[in-house]
């Protein structure tokens, strides 16, 4: 990629792309800022956005569209069945995932249900560089387990691994030795590795564990979620790729794939999602559920505009100036907070910057859940919501027991092309605040622990009077300031 350089030589990252169409912003006072925590169970995912300043909870969903996506919503086919939409989205699929035969489903997780209804039988094991929520809920819903096999240093917060979500081979297959190939329906390769800080694994690593599918003949699923994030890691990070492109990347890491399968909200910026394949009888075993949960087969339950918008969404991730502008503003807002000694992931990844709570709150133990209290300290003195990837996010195991996350993070999520550099600023601004008054923060206790996904529509609430205290340091340097 050309970088663009500063004739002062300051180094930041400059938009590639211009305004058009705008959202008002507003935020609140923090006395009302605190009675929405209050009202969504100090639950960042409760919060209504008209409470929020900047919502960094997801790119889910939330990323730009272009102009070329929203004029292509206008020439969408409405039809139950073969819709000229779907069969350009189907093309699409052809030319950027190089996958033959596609399946349309509402959304990421939809295609998790799917494949673990297929293949996830009672006892059975899936091998993976590391869990998804809803990729775990729902192997685990089939009767399933999970084995995260990353390496070490995956889970070393201030690292410079280039590659921190590669698969640890020597360890997945001494667990298929141990617990045989028949017990293994699928190995799981999720790209830029969500939950330990958007981590990509290099396509060296995606191909030494082909190497290791084959052997044991076990299907390989990529989780492509996001795809287009961890093909421009690799052309920035691993040398031999160095002089390729995008679409060639991608087209390498789905190529080692049996079976593809997407969230359109992220890989498209669109919303749907997808599973596809080049294997006739993999697409037949899978076929008949899509009209059983999603919808006929030629919309998956997507509506045919976002169908649209998600075939040319497609066709932009392999626009190295669109993908790469989210990283460069994750990598702004990760150094700059680490000049400042907040604890941040390193190297820098996709998605977002994660804070690590573990280190910030190192006076609340996980049993208070110090992801979840940062999330919410956060939102209280900035109107900043992030999202809780902690131990609140983890589920309890079979005997009903807490499971502590490997990692507890506050996740500050750069949906693509949505933030400006001053509102990055800002993020920078407020985080750097409250770190020096960390020792403020305190714990959280869940008082309506919903028995699955928890984190989405749980409700907790302080241990103690800690906010209010937080409130009354930020009126002493901030004054009336909001
Ligand atoms: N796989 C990955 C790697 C994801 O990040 C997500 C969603 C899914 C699957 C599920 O897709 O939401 O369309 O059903 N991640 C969102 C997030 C929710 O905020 O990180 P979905």
């Amino acid at each position: 990629m050309n970088e663009i350089k500063f004739y002062s030589g300051e180094s930041i990252p400059l938009e590639l792309h211009k305004v058009r169409i705008v959202q008002k912003l507003h935020l609140v006072p923090i006395e009302r800022r605190l009675e929405a925590l209050q009202e969504g169970g100090f639950n960042t995912f409760r919060l209504n956005t008209k409470d929020v300043f900047l919502d960094m909870l997801t790119d889910s969903g939330t990323n730009a569209m272009s102009d070329n996506q929203l004029a292509a919503m206008m020439q969408a086919d409405d039809a139950y069945a073969g819709s000229q939409s779907f069969f350009r989205l189907q093309k699409a699929v052809e030319d950027v995932l190089d996958k033959k035969y596609y399946l349309p489903v509402h959304q990421g997780r939809a295609a998790e249900n799917i494949l673990s209804n297929a293949y996830v039988r009672k006892g059975n094991l899936v091998p993976m560089n590391y869990h998804f929520t809803t990729a775990m809920a729902h192997i685990t819903q089939y009767g399933g387990k999970i084995a995260e096999l990353l390496y070490d240093e995956a889970y070393v917060i201030n690292s410079s691994h280039p590659f921190k979500g590669n698969m640890n081979i020597e360890k997945l297959e001494e667990i298929i030795k141990i617990h045989g190939a028949k017990n293994i329906p699928f190995i799981r390769m999720e790209a830029s590795t969500n939950l330990i800080g958007g981590q990509p694994f290099s396509i060296q690593n995606l191909r030494d564990v082909r190497a290791i599918a084959d052997k044991y003949n076990i299907r390989l699923v990529l989780d492509a979620s996001l795809l287009g994030e961890n093909a421009f890691l690799v052309l920035q990070r691993e040398e031999e790729f160095r002089e390729s492109n995008m679409g060639e990347v991608m087209k390498i890491m789905t190529g080692l794939a049996d079976i593809v399968y997407f969230s359109a909200r992220k890989l498209s910026s669109s919303r749907g999602g997808g599973i596809c394949t080049n294997n006739l009888d993999i697409y037949r075993e899978l076929e008949a559920l899509v009209p059983l949960f999603e919808g006929f087969l030629t919309y998956g339950g997507i509506s045919v505009r976002e169908i649209e918008a998600m075939a040319v969404g497609l066709y932009e991730t392999l626009d190295e100036t669109m993908i790469s502008q989210s990283p460069s503003f994750i990598a702004y807002l990760v150094n700059a907070l680490d000049a400042k000694g907040v604890p941040m992931i390193k190297p820098a990844g996709v998605l977002g910057a994660h804070v690590d709570a573990m280190q910030v709150c190192d006076h609340i133990s996980q049993k208070e859940y110090p992801a979840g209290a940062l999330a919410a300290a956060l939102f209280l003195i900035s109107g900043i919501r992030g999202m809780e990837r902690g131990s609140i996010s983890n589920q309890r195991d079979e005997y009903g027991n807490e499971t502590y996350a490997d990692m507890e993070l506050l996740r500050l999520a750069v949906p693509r092309r949505v933030f400006t550099l001053s509102q990055i600023k800002y993020v920078e601004d407020r985080m750097t605040w409250l770190y020096e008054n960390r020792k403020l923060i305190g714990g959280l206790r869940f008082v309506y622990e919903p028995p699955v996904l928890r984190f989405f529509m749980g409700g907790l609430e302080p241990v103690s009077d800690w906010p209010q205290k937080l409130i009354a340091r930020f009126k002493e340097d901030f004054g009336e300031s909001l």
